[in-house]
């Protein structure tokens, strides 16, 4: 079954804590936070917080995703704030600053994850494929929810999956950006375990069968 993380930020920002337990009664088995620093990517999000003010909302995990410049300045703010999962952005700083940043996240005992843009190639993974419990595959360029899902990432989904299975079998894929009711299915297929889904969740009719349909 495939873990389905809905991300806030197709949320209602003046109820976060109705539409996160909301999540919880669906049966969404994860939260995905998107923290956005108008730098990295031309969007400013929520940071640390309001991390720390939805600690205590829920019990799912928290699964941060940090679209910000030079993360390792952060990531203890961060863990300490709750997050359970912290992601960061291979291009957001020099390899050996984001290798340190891994070891950091996990050194503070939360899973670290890696996360690549569209246009960064599976192979750039291959120095933290070891370092990570998750590598994030962008579906989107980051930046911005309700974008269409490119499909075309799919193949650096199944290369990832495959390289992994020589030397970090456990470590995860998640897939983020345009995921649907449809657009699941491929990303399943093609390796995915984590799936965040942000519009098609706050859009769905019935979302708690979207939420099963995504699980499935
Ligand atoms: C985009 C964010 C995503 C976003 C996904 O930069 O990382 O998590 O919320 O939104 P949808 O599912 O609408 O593409
Ligand atoms: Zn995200």
């Amino acid at each position: 079954m495939a873990i389905i993380a809905p991300s806030i930020l197709s949320a209602d920002f003046a109820n976060l804590a109705r539409d996160i337990r909301d999540m919880e009664k669906n049966g969404a088995d994860w939260v995905h936070v998107d923290v956005m620093d108008g730098n990295f990517v031309p969007n400013i999000s929520i940071g640390i917080p309001v991390v720390k003010a939805l600690r205590p909302v829920t019990g799912l995990p928290l699964d941060v995703h940090l679209m910000i410049d030079r993360p390792i300045r952060y990531v203890e703010e961060f863990v300490k704030a709750g997050a359970d999962w912290l992601t960061v952005h291979l291009e957001a700083d020099l390899p050996q600053n984001i290798l340190a940043c891994l070891e950091k996240i996990r050194s503070l005992g939360c899973k670290a994850a890696l996360s690549l843009k569209p246009q960064t190639p599976a192979e750039a993974a291959i120095p933290y494929l070891t370092k990570c419990d998750m590598i994030l595959v962008m579906t989107v360029e980051p930046g911005f929810g309700g974008q269409k899902f490119m499909a075309d990432m799919m193949p650096k989904v199944r290369a990832l999956r495959q390289m992994l299975e020589e030397c970090n079998p456990a470590c995860l894929i998640e897939v983020d950006g345009g995921v649907d009711g449809e657009t699941c299915r491929v990303c399943k297929e093609s390796g995915a375990q984590v799936l965040v889904a942000g519009s098609a969740y706050f859009r769905a009719a019935d979302r708690a069968a979207f939420v099963k349909t995504v699980q499935a």
